[in-house]
C-alpha cells in the first residue's frame, strides 16, 4: 500500500530516523494551534513512530494510523498525516499536518490527493471525512481545493473553549 509516490511529496511509514523532524513541528505552536493532539515528550514519540511504522494492516477498522508525509527528493520527513477507518469499514477521516516550512507550496493538497486515492482504492470506504475548526483558513481552504464538499458545522471543545468545527465529506462517488 506505501509508499505512493507524487511529483512533491512521497507518502511512506513513519520510521525511527523521522523522530527529530516529528518533535520539532509537533512542539511548534502555530502549527498545534487548531490541533487536538497533545505535544508527545522523545520516548513517547519514539514510541509512537514505532508503534506507526509496523501496525498492520495500515488501515484498521476502528482505528488511526499515523503515516509520514516526506520529500520526494530526499525522503525528509515534512510533516504527517492521520488516517482513520470505521469499524464497519465505510467511512474513513483523514488530517494533515506539515512543518511550517513545508507549508504553502502544493504540498498538502498533493499529499490529501495521494491519500484519498489510496483510501478509496484499498478499503470499502463510501466516504472521506476531514474536519477544521472554522478559524484554520488554511484547512478549510486545502479540504475544499481537495475536492471535499461541506457537510454541517458542529460545536466542541479545545483545551476547555468552545470552538465550532466544520464538517467535509469526499464521496467515493465524486470520484472521476
Ligand atoms: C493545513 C495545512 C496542512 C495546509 O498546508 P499547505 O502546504 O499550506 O497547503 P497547500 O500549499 O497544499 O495549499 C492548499 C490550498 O490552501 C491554501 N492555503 C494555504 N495556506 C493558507 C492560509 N493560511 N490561508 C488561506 N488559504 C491557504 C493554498 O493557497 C491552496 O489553495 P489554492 O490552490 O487555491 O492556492 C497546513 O497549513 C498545516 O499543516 N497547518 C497546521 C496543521 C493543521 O491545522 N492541519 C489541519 C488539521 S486537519
Amino acid at each position: 500500500m506505501l509508499p505512493v509516490r507524487g511529483e512533491r511529496v512521497v507518502l511512506r511509514r513513519m520510521a525511527e530516523g523521522d523522530l527529530d523532524r516529528f518533535l520539532a513541528y509537533r512542539s511548534d505552536p502555530e502549527v498545534a494551534r487548531y490541533q487536538s493532539w497533545e505535544v508527545m515528550d522523545r520516548d513517547r514519540a519514539r514510541g509512537f513512530l514505532a508503534h506507526c511504522a509496523v501496525v498492520t494492516p495500515l488501515l484498521r477498522p476502528g482505528h488511526w494510523v499515523q503515516i509520514a508525509v516526506a520529500s520526494s527528493h530526499d525522503d525528509r520527513l515534512l510533516g504527517d498525516m492521520g488516517l482513520f477507518l470505521s469499524e464497519d469499514g465505510t467511512l474513513a477521516e483523514l488530517g494533515i499536518t506539515l512543518s511550517r516550512d513545508a507549508q504553502g507550496q502544493g504540498r498538502a493538497i498533493e499529499a490529501m490527493r495521494l491519500a484519498c486515492d489510496l483510501v478509496f482504492g484499498h478499503t470499502q470506504a463510501q466516504r472521506i471525512l476531514g474536519i477544521a475548526d472554522i478559524r484554520n483558513a488554511a484547512s478549510l481552504t486545502l479540504l475544499q481545493r481537495a475536492g471535499f464538499t461541506f457537510t454541517h458545522e458542529e460545536s466542541s471543545e479545545q483545551d476547555g473553549q468552545p470552538i465550532t468545527e466544520r464538517f467535509y465529506a469526499l464521496r467515493r462517488s465524486d470520484q472521476p
